[in-house]
């Protein structure tokens, strides 16, 4: 039986746990001079990107050349996608070339879903629309553990486009079944009405959802997925909602700060904290491979 991993909602939290103590092990390669396992030795894993990336399909690629996996990589411009192929076409043809894992990023959420019912190889959601982008959570999970020793009792603030944002749903999963407490502060026009089902505060302002908080997490504000008007300007935004210097003071001294990437600088984060010393950004890339080799090794080894 094939094992993928579309989500973290349907994870318990001892899974959870297993994926982020091989992370851990797995940064350990990561950080060191000699980056070649066998742990995926005779392996194929393509990456098949509908959307843009820089960091997610790197950190697979890279993590799957760690483990010396065969890896390729496919995105829609420049193949069979813009002649008309359609996704589940696309699919079944990579499936069919000996693909062991399929990781995918689509703009639809569900996509990796469906694809998942059609192949044989294991499939990687790497962000599905608005619904989860799981590697992304195991990874700020990884390095809020890293700096902060634990998840469970963290106050983890998550302030920007919650509406758009995947990234959240799958950090809130994760997160609360860990036992953090999550916090989500942004304009009321990109915040979710049913929010607070998933278990969390929300707050149509930073200062509220900030305070005291151990972790405080930028989102992107998705211009790409803006629907015309639900906020003014991204000067105006960052007037508002930006987090600086002066708006960190409210979360504990010792606060982290992180953001998934690609950071607008100065519209969800200030430069002065994107570059300062509790940010840990370029650490979460780092995690990301780690993370990412963790995850490809326990499904070539029958899941979590
Ligand atoms: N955080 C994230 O998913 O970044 P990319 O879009 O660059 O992969």
């Amino acid at each position: 039986m094939k094992h993928d991993l579309l989500g973290l909602e349907n994870l318990t939290a001892e899974q959870i746990k297993h994926i982020l103590d091989t992370a851990a092990t797995m940064k350990t390669i990561v950080l060191s001079n000699n980056k070649k396992t066998p742990h995926l030795q005779g392996k194929t894993v393509v990456n098949l990107f509908y959307e843009n990336s820089t960091r997610t399909r790197l950190s697979f690629e890279l993590a799957a050349k760690y483990m010396s996996a065969n890896a390729a990589n496919i995105s829609s411009s420049g193949s069979s996608v813009a002649k008309g192929e359609t996704l589940i076409d696309t699919a079944e043809t990579i499936n069919a070339m000996g693909t062991d894992i399929l990781v995918m990023r689509h703009s639809m959420s569900g996509a990796p879903h469906l694809i998942s019912k059609l192949v044989d190889a294991s499939v990687v959601n790497a962000g599905d629309g608005m619904h989860e982008h799981p590697t992304q959570a195991l990874l700020d999970m990884l390095t809020m553990i890293e700096h902060k020793g634990h998840i469970e009792g963290l106050k983890v603030a998550i302030i920007g486009d919650v509406y758009h944002s995947r990234v959240v749903r799958s950090n809130i999963y994760g997160l609360t079944k860990l036992g953090a407490e999550v916090t989500v502060g942004g304009p009321s026009t990109l915040m979710p009405m049913d929010i607070e089902k998933m278990g969390v505060k929300a707050y149509d302002n930073v200062h509220e959802a900030i305070v005291d908080a151990d972790v405080v997490m930028g989102l992107r504000i998705q211009l790409e997925r803006q629907k015309k008007g639900l906020f003014p300007s991204t000067r105006e935004y960052f007037r508002f909602f930006g987090v600086d210097e002066s708006r960190l003071k409210l979360a504990k001294p010792d606060a982290i700060v992180m953001h998934p990437g690609p950071v607008n600088r100065g519209v969800e984060l200030s430069t002065a904290v994107i570059d300062g010393d509790r940010s840990v950004i370029t650490n979460q890339v780092t995690s990301g491979v780690a993370v990412r080799m963790a995850v490809m090794y326990l499904l070539s080894r029958g899941g979590f």
